[in-house]
């Protein structure tokens, strides 16, 4: 077997939001291919740590390694032009805007008529409706309004975008929360596809039993410090709850 490659790599990653100290010095890697699975209870920082990996706020110290060079993202743009796709906790998909005009936010094809550039609403409504139906979400038109999708079809579009565009990095934060048995199978589903081709996933959640049997390596959070990383062959869920419970490793677990 080939030796795993650093895809996304994060040095002594420092964050204050005034006299809090949301992270201090968290080391933190992403390999290639790899589902990650990132967890901590409410207020650890998962969400403030993968939100500077996706370039919506720099880090007060610390350094980003991205396919082996030093990277420094100024916006979520930025990180996305790498193929950093980011579904965050409150869903990145704007409630009063059609399905297809969701799919492509910030990456809309254009038609040219002379000077003037169009939106080409054909092709995106092509595009999107092809991409949703392969993820098996079943709408009865791109144009319809996101806000009468249910969680689980909201996601389900949210992942589509990401393989849609080839992204390499895919970051869900808490990608279940209010999801049905039914939904949450299906996004986990649709998880396994994306590593499948290739892509790396970062899955955050505050539940190890959504996330243990879909990633390989767990990185543990507790208010702002990294308190362990372990193997899914080395640890159970109930060792990792008792991680997080004690915040520290156990001395058997440690490698
Ligand atoms: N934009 C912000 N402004 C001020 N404090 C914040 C902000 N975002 C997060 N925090 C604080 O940082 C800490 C970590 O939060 P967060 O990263 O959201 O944790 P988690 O995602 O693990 O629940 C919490 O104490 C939270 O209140
Ligand atoms: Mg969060």
């Amino acid at each position: 077997m080939q030796e795993a490659t650093s895809l996304a790599k994060m040095v002594n990653i420092e964050k204050y939001f005034g006299a809090v100290q949301a992270l201090k010095k968290v080391n933190i890697e992403v390999r290639s291919g790899e589902i990650l699975g990132l967890l901590g209870d409410n207020g650890a920082g998962k969400s403030t740590l993968i939100k500077i990996l996706a370039g919506v706020f720099p880090p007060d110290r610390g350094e980003i390694f991205f396919e082996g060079g030093r990277v420094k993202f100024s916006s979520p743009k930025d990180a996305r032009a790498m193929g950093i796709e980011t579904v965050h906790q409150a869903l990145s998909l704007v409630d009063i805007m059609s399905i297809s005009r969701n799919f492509f936010l910030g990456r809309e094809p254009t038609r040219r008529i002379g000077p003037i550039h169009l939106l080409d609403r054909k092709k995106m409504n092509e595009e999107c409706e092809k991409a949703v139906t392969g993820l098996g979400v079943r709408v009865r038109s791109p144009n319809e309004f996101v806000s009468i999708l249910s969680g689980g079809e909201r996601q389900a579009i949210s992942i589509g975008r990401a393989m849609h565009f080839k992204v390499k990095l895919l970051i869900l934060d808490e990608p279940l929360a209010a999801l049905s048995v039914r939904e949450t199978r299906e996004v986990l589903r649709q998880v396994e596809k994306a590593r499948e081709s290739g892509v790396s996933v970062i899955f955050i959640t505050h539940n190890v039993y959504h996330v243990y049997p879909v990633a390989e390596r767990f990185v543990m959070l507790d208010r702002g410090i990294k308190i362990g990383e372990v193997y899914k062959k080395d640890a159970s869920p109930e060792d990792i709850i008792e991680i997080i419970a004690t915040g520290k490793m156990s001395k058997t677990l440690k490698t």
